[in-house]
């Protein structure tokens, strides 16, 4: 990305931003805007949704380093989507399975705590199960036509994935709110600030993992949507 003026900045769709600057993702999450999921969305119409404020967001994102560092759109197909398995796919299953575990034990041992997070465990229990089929689609199917170049025959299945990203995303809004946006009581026992700090990486990632499918990987074989 070249450098831009903040007015420039404020038109273009938030997904190229985060897929194009590098460090932009950070910000965007320290605003709480979501590029993942609706990336074709301009970043004043993001800022706007979230109540962000535009010029102190457009300030920090001008303000990183247009370095030489190499963007996620120059890294080939391939190697992209090994990353993906790696970094994301293989994670969210290890994680997730330890924080239905820790979720369930929180919410017993506190349960009659007035911050307890009632109904964590299950939604997280949902999130698994969802992410799996959805996981599994992926790599059975998706990314395996990916690699043998069959783009052109992909619409239909990109679309049901993005549909899917846009389940998570919710997911993702409820995560943050039965975890009062991840932070923990001041009285919390150890259990229960690393089921804040692991929900809190949880989220991270799968933004982070969407925005690399939806901004990154999809468009190379599907029209961003409008
Ligand atoms: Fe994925
Ligand atoms: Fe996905």
């Amino acid at each position: 990305m070249t450098t831009q003026s903040h007015s420039e900045l404020a038109q273009l769709p938030v997904g190229r931003i985060a897929a194009t600057l590098p460090g932009a993702t950070a910000v965007l999450r320290s605003f709480k805007v979501n590029y993942c999921c609706h990336g074709d969305v301009s970043l004043a119409e993001a800022a706007r949704q979230q109540g962000a404020n535009l010029t102190d967001l457009a300030k920090a994102l001008c303000a990183l380093e247009s370095s030489s560092a190499l963007s996620s759109l120059s890294v080939d197909t391939n190697t992209l989507i090994d990353h993906i398995l790696n970094r994301y796919h293989d994670v969210h299953r290890r994680e997730l399975s330890a924080l239905v575990e820790l979720a369930r034990k929180v919410e017993a041992v506190h349960a009659s705590h007035p911050k307890a997070p009632h109904g964590l465990a299950q939604l997280l229990h949902q999130m698994r199960g969802e992410l799996e089929l959805h996981m599994k689609k992926e790599e059975l199917i998706l990314f395996p036509a990916m690699r043998r170049g069959l783009g052109a025959h992909l619409a239909v299945q990109i679309v049901q994935m993005r549909h899917d990203h846009d389940d998570h995303g919710e997911c993702l809004r409820k995560l943050a709110h039965l975890t009062d946006d991840f932070t923990p009581p001041t009285d919390a026992c150890r259990s229960w600030q690393a089921l804040s700090v692991g929900t809190a990486k949880l989220s991270e990632d799968l933004m982070e993992h969407i925005h690399l499918e939806n901004n990154v990987l999809f468009p190379r074989f599907q029209a961003m949507p409008r």
